[in-house]
């Protein structure tokens, strides 16, 4: 094995390949499928083709992007997995980045009620963040991650040549997870991703921080995978986050999911000084980093009424109470945080003021 790092399910190799061969020789007897999307199908399946001889009927290519992640999909991926024998000892490797991590860890795990399966994430965001954890979904009615389970993937795989074709925008996204594991756990993760930068940067380097914010990541959902507790904290940015997000799909100018996160992060940390007091210092540095890589929040972040009306909605609130997850200082978070539409407002006034 070209294991470089290992934290519980998730591993990083230096030769995806040939580990992948290890790895899917203990599956043998067993179907073997592939799921991509047309993107990872370009840019990821010739870095590990030749990768054992799986048959080419055994391999589903799917549709790219957000606006994709349905269950029209689902259906696909259950009806190629159904045409083509797979049975309750099958494995399916999901290649791709979050929609594709998600969408088919979600068909793996209903198909015959649940196949093992393996993500091999292929964009920052999902090693970071989407491909681990076992939260696996799709949109439905305009809601994101409406419909979905929580199931453990087999294995976790990162191979960072990946991230070699993806673009500044799909590398940023990623970034913001990362930014976020810092605020919420570590505040010298968070100094180290504000020095970090993309323009002339070493894999290793790179590397390193992967590690640490996957490990925050990994630590975070073991002590509470059914998202009771602790788990929530990994929400810090989300819920204003996913308002901004779903309002974004709604409009046809769709945000990635980690700058509506980023953006999510300037005005929790406003609220965050509203209900925690979280110092102003904390709050500038936050916003300054945030805009520089990012720049400015959309025109929508001021629709206070508009992205009430998301959050609303939203799997984590009930009772028209809607729930925080916010910082007390940065490297240090609290849950159930609950804030009124007032103090939302308010938060939300301030972001860029
Ligand atoms: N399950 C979780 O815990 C969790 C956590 C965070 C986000 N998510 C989900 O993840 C999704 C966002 O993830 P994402 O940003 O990876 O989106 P994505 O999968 O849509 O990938 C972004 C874009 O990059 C392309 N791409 C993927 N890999 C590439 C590569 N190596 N080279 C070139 N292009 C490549 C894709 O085709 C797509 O156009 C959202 O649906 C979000 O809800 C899930
Ligand atoms: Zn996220």
């Amino acid at each position: 094995m070209n294991i470089v790092y290992q934290y519980r399910e998730v591993s990083l190799t230096s030769d995806l390949r040939s580990d992948l061969e290890e790895i899917t020789a203990g599956y043998a007897s067993k179907k073997i499928f592939l799921i991509f999307e047309s993107n990872t199908w370009k840019f990821c399946w010739p870095l590990i083709n030749g990768f054992r001889q799986v048959p080419e009927s055994n391999i589903l290519v799917l549709k790219p992007g957000e606006d994709n992640k349905t269950m029209d999909q689902v259906v696909a991926a259950w009806e190629h997995l159904g045409d083509n024998g797979a049975d309750r000892s099958s494995l399916v490797i999901n290649v791709g980045g979050g929609m594709l991590t998600d969408l088919a860890g979600f068909a793996a795990s209903t198909f015959k009620r649940g196949l093992s399966f393996i993500n091999i994430p292929t964009t920052l965001l999902a090693m970071v963040d989407a491909s681990a954890g076992g939260k696996t979904g799709v949109n439905f009615r305009g809601l994101k991650n409406e419909i979905g389970v929580i199931r453990q993937p087999a294995q976790v795989l990162l191979f960072l040549r990946f991230l070699e074709t993806l673009n500044r925008m799909n590398l940023l996204s990623g970034y913001a997870e990362m930014l976020k594991a810092g605020l919420i756990a570590d505040r010298l993760l968070w100094q180290d991703l504000r020095n970090f930068t993309f323009d002339d940067y070493s894999e290793e380097k790179l590397a390193r921080l992967i590690q640490r914010s996957v490990s925050i990541k990994i630590d975070i959902v073991e002590a509470d995978p059914e998202e009771h507790g602790i788990r929530k904290s990994l929400n810090f940015g989300h819920t204003i986050g996913h308002a901004l997000e779903s309002e974004s799909l709604r409009s046809g100018k769709p945000l990635p999911h980690g700058y509506a996160v980023a953006f999510g992060m300037i005005a929790e940390a406003e609220l965050s000084a509203i209900k925690l007091g979280l110092s102003k210092d904390s709050i500038t540095e936050i916003r300054e980093t945030i805009t520089r890589l990012y720049g400015n929040p959309p025109e929508t972040i001021h629709h206070a009424d508009v992205l009430l009306g998301w959050m609303k909605f939203d799997k984590k609130n009930s009772n028209n109470l809607i729930n925080f997850t916010l910082l007390e200082e940065i490297g240090k978070c609290r849950i159930d945080i609950v804030a009124t539409a007032e103090e939302i407002r308010s938060s939300l006034i301030r972001v860029n003021g």
